[in-house]
């Protein structure tokens, strides 16, 4: 499919959550970064999706724009990649409502996120919004033509519907729209600070911010939970059932043999290890913070660089719509 460049387009999107962790640079920001030089990429602020699980919305403006800083920070370009919220492109909601004929509602109720939540939920208190939730996401990508979508594992789901709804479209009324493919993100979730097997969420209260200053690491990671059978500093700890482990093996590589051999003899402390790697992840973030105040105290600039996004989502997502229209005979 491809774009008039002849490049790939990339669709990726985050819902607006506010401050972004550590997770969030390592599982998709560092991707997305990655993959600017050789695709079209569009970055969605997927705010409508914010009201799917909590209709409560006094947050999502504020939210929205403390993850565009985040995103920028992190080395989004935004003159390279346009920047938006969904909710400032009317097309996706015209296009969520076209696709929300094409897929039924059994077929919703068998998306496995959806179950899951149905599981703690009952399905009595799922909206139908809620239910809808990867069909919007298919007018997302969509609408953008998006041929790839970088996503964990846990999105793959939502991709594949996405997929169904272009293949329905193009048979049922021409072929308009690519089948998007998600592009994993191979680096393993980056636990969070209460242990090794949960990734970092903000509701999980375990995470380091982007935007933490150095204190606020060192206090953090001190609360990790390292291997529970070395109690004092002599004991020999095990780094494959620490979390603090995983850190260093990620951002302090050139010293994680000396690491692991230390914790193992049980010369190295947790302290020490903690302090090390706080220092580290600190360092490594530094210029990221900086970047970020310096947007913080220009918002005139964010402001002009979301709409300067947004202008060009909506001029892309009205082709898309009149060719969607045309492909139906509602032109
Ligand atoms: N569902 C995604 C998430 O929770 C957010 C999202 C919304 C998205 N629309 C998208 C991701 C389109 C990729 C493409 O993280």
């Amino acid at each position: 499919m491809g774009n008039v460049n002849g490049r790939k387009t990339i669709l990726s999107g985050m819902r607006p959550t506010g401050k972004l962790h550590l997770g969030h640079l390592v599982g998709a920001l560092e991707n997305w970064v990655a993959l600017q030089g050789e695709y079209d990429n569009y970055h969605l602020i997927a705010d409508y999706h914010a009201l799917t699980t909590n209709p409560d919305s006094s947050h999502i403006g504020a939210n929205s724009l403390e993850m565009l800083l985040d995103w920028l920070a992190a080395g989004i370009d935004p003159a390279k990649s346009p920047v938006f919220r969904q909710s400032q492109i009317k097309e996706h909601t015209e296009l969520h409502l076209i696709f929300s004929m094409l897929i039924t509602a059994a077929r919703l109720e068998r998306n496995p996120a959806v179950k899951e939540q149905v599981r703690d939920l009952n399905i009595e208190n799922v909206s139908y919004g809620h239910l809808g939730y990867p069909v919007l996401q298919a007018a997302d990508i969509l609408l953008y033509k998006g041929d790839l979508v970088p996503v964990g594992e846990d999105q793959v789901p939502h991709v594949e519907i996405a997929r169904e709804i272009a293949r329905r479209f193009n048979a049922q009324y021409g072929a308009v729209f690519p089948e998007p493919e998600p592009k994993l993100t191979h680096f393993p979730r980056l636990p969070g600070l209460d242990g090794l097997d949960r990734k970092m969420s903000k509701s999980a209260g375990n995470t380091i911010l982007l935007a933490d200053p150095p204190e606020a690491i060192l206090a953090k990671m001190k609360t990790a939970v390292t291997d529970p059978q070395k109690v004092r500093r002599n004991d020999p700890g095990r780094p494959e059932v620490c979390l603090v482990f995983r850190y260093h093996g990620k951002f302090n590589s050139p010293e994680a043999g000396a690491i692991e051999a230390g914790c193992r003899s049980g010369a190295l402390g947790c302290v020490e290890c903690k302090a090390r790697i706080a220092t580290v992840v600190a360092d490594h973030l530094a210029p990221f913070r900086e970047r970020r105040d310096r947007l913080a105290a220009r918002p005139d600039e964010v402001k002009s660089i979301l709409a300067s996004g947004e202008e060009r989502a909506r001029a892309r997502a009205q082709e898309t719509m009149a060719q969607v229209r045309a492909a139906m005979h509602m032109g």
